[in-house]
């Protein structure tokens, strides 16, 4: 991989052990990649930063490092707020470990705003090269965004993030964007809104690895968050067009008739949604938008919750909207920051939980020991007060 001046001293060690350890990563990867150069980055969204999924040792390489990110950082959910995470439930154990690893980002100069939707808080724009880690997130701005990265691990997107540019391969490169498979979904356009996690994840399955491209279906772009979170978790989607909706969509010209075709019945994302008796309720897989916090609080208007009702968002999302969020907990749900429903360790108490998502469908049994039920957020809100 060919590496400018600068790069090469810092390879040589020049700018200190730690920048030399990260530009170590990035060659790796681009050898590995075959990238025949880096690219700068415009941002970088690092994974790995609940104690619940790096422990100790991830705790101890991250305070090994000393320098400074070089272009705007955050991170991903940390396994609880970082304010009232006794009122949470956090043990005092677990919050001390917490805390430590976010002062291990804090001193590397990285933004402690802890989401998976940083395209919420930050402006990306279209063609921008970025270095983010959460596949959700990653899925998002590819495809909705139209910017341009791989699906990082933790460490290369902190490697990225350091150095300020990451191996031009993979997604960063425009011919390795086209179409490969043709998605039908069957009822298309008249599904309800709420079951496009459902839709992903069935997809998700059907596609694996490969970029798809949906027809006939029109989802917003809270609809595009959910299916393309759901497709990255049960496939490793990071990458979706939709036809006549998502800004590349349009670039590439094909033939459908030329790709592969697979189809998602109504019947299989109907069969996700079996209903069954639950301990806890929660939303915001990936973080609430603003506008899924003003459709929680609506339908939660004059109701009371039966049960815990988690509402997850980014600390940026719920503190720009005050009055959304003091118009769901006054019926005793909690919009809970920084951390979410699948990293966090308060998750695993419960033996069961609900969800909206076709994301944290995949994820909560795994990560969290609890049978998983998805249902609509409708359904979520009256599962919680009923
Ligand atoms: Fe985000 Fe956690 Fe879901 S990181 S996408 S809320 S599993």
């Amino acid at each position: 991989m060919y590496l400018e001046k600068d790069d090469e001293r810092v390879l040589a060690g020049e700018f200190g052990e730690t920048r030399q350890k990260m530009m170590e990563i990035l060659v790796a990867l681009g050898g590995v990649y075959e990238a025949e150069k880096l690219v700068p980055i415009a941002s970088a969204q690092v994974s790995g930063a609940s104690y619940k999924t790096i422990g100790k040792w991830g705790l101890a390489w991250l305070q090994s490092l000393d320098t400074r990110v070089a272009v705007p950082t955050v991170l991903n959910p940390i396994g609880m707020p970082q304010e009232g995470w006794q009122e949470f439930g956090i043990g005092e154990e677990f919050a001390g470990h917490q805390a430590e690893v976010v002062e291990a980002y804090r001193r590397l100069g990285i933004k402690l705003e802890c989401t998976c939707t940083p395209y919420y808080l930050r402006i990306t724009e279209y063609g921008e090269h970025l270095a983010w880690s959460e596949s959700s997130a990653v899925a998002y701005a590819n495809s909705v965004l139209g910017a341009r990265t791989n699906r990082e691990g933790g460490p290369s997107a902190l490697a990225a993030a350091i150095i300020g540019k990451t191996p031009y391969y993979g997604l960063h490169i425009v011919a390795n964007r086209r179409p490969q498979v043709v998605v039908e979904v069957e009822g298309g356009e008249g599904l309800h809104a709420d079951h496009w996690g459902g839709i992903g994840h069935v997809a998700g399955k059907k596609v694996g690895n490969r970029i798809p491209i949906f027809t006939g279906i029109r989802p917003a772009r809270d609809n595009l968050k959910a299916l393309g979170a759901a497709m990255a978790a049960t496939g490793a989607v990071a990458l979706f067009h939709v036809d006549k909706i998502t800004p590349e969509a349009r670039v590439f010209s094909f033939d459908t008739d030329s790709l592969d075709r697979v189809t998602v019945t109504a019947d299989e994302v109907e069969d996700l949604f079996v209903e069954t008796e639950v301990e806890a309720v929660a939303v915001g897989c990936p973080h609430c938008s603003p506008d899924e916090l003003r459709e929680i609080a609506d339908l939660l208007r004059g109701k009371k919750t039966t049960k815990p009702f988690y509402i997850f968002a980014a600390r940026g999302v719920a503190t720009a909207n005050p009055d959304l969020v003091a118009a769901i907990e006054k019926s005793g749900a909690r919009v809970i920051p920084d951390t979410c429903m699948v990293v966090s360790p308060r998750m695993d108490e419960f033996g069961s939980i609900m969800v909206d998502s076709g994301k944290a469908l995949a994820y909560v049994p795994g990560m969290c020991g609890a049978l998983a039920r998805i249902g609509t957020r409708k359904e979520c809100v009256e599962v919680a007060t009923s």
